[in-house]
């Protein structure tokens, strides 16, 4: 059987793992989906976003997807091992990547950028627990960050404004990492790069899903057609699709990497 990847969002924020995907396996058939109705997810409640994981997992495996990203730290967070649990495709979660940071840290000081919900989130305390070693782990929620992002706002006095704020005084204080807990922020990159100093590392967890989810596929004995032409990815929204278009757009405008989009009509 052919390997579908089902990768979902609260946004557009997702769309930064289906370029990773898509970038490696350009033949690899990917439909996206967007559930820009529900965004943000970062302030609603675990119970919330675990509902609406289960509800989009479901849509996803229905039209034939069989084998799902879930491109998103927050509904990660909340709805992992629900979805696991009650779907017998292989899933693929997102966490804040602080073990690549605290091992590639010197300074021993690593930061995570992430939404609310992914920081109370006892999934990260875990993950810190686990991974931090001897070195101290700063969560940093950025409330209002993902909301810029949905809005293609990707650079700019404001989005550099929260992160300069945010991070000014934790990097004086020798971090020497910033690890993107939230896949809207991957596209702040070269914003981040431009207002960090040389010597802080960002750590992003786009690339390392990616081949996962290729691992993944080998390993559940899907095929992938490796030699086949290159195909769009198939993106729909569950919110309004003039608005997905018009960020994805300024997202495009603005220099961000995408992968090829047909944006469909949203789902009812
Ligand atoms: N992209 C989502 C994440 O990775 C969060 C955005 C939101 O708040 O909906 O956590």
């Amino acid at each position: 059987m052919r390997a579908t990847v089902g990768i979902f969002d609260s946004g557009v924020g997702g769309l930064s793992v289906a370029e990773a995907l898509h970038r490696l396996c350009p033949s690899l058939p990917i439909h996206y989906l967007a559930d820009s109705a529900f965004f943000p997810y970062g302030d609603r409640t675990a119970d919330e976003i675990q509902e609406r994981t289960v509800l989009i997992v479901r849509r996803l495996v229905d039209e034939g997807a069989n084998v799902i990203v879930i491109a998103c730290n927050t509904a990660s967070s909340a709805g992992l091992e629900r979805v696991r649990a009650e779907f017998d495709v292989p899933i693929i979660g997102m966490e804040p990547p602080v073990k690549p940071a605290v091992e590639q840290s010197l300074s021993r000081r690593v930061l995570v950028l992430a939404t609310a919900g992914t920081i109370s989130g006892q999934r990260l305390a875990r993950l810190t627990e686990r991974h931090s070693a001897d070195a101290e782990v700063v969560t940093i929620p950025m409330p209002g960050l993902a909301d810029l992002v949905e809005g293609g706002e990707i650079d700019g006095p404001r989005v550099e404004e929260m992160l300069r704020h945010a991070l000014e005084e934790p990097v004086a204080e020798g971090a020497d990492q910033v690890a993107l807990g939230c896949t809207h922020y991957a596209f702040l990159r070269p914003v981040l790069r431009r207002i960090l100093p040389e010597h802080v590392d960002l750590v992003d967890a786009g690339d390392p899903v990616a081949r996962r989810t290729l691992h993944v596929i080998d390993e559940a004995g899907l095929e992938v057609d490796r030699a086949g032409a290159e195909v769009e990815v198939l993106c729909y929204a569950t919110g309004d699709v003039t608005a997905f278009e018009s960020t994805v757009d300024r997202l495009r405008a603005a220099g961000a990497a995408l992968p090829p989009l047909r944006i469909s009509r949203p789902v009812a």
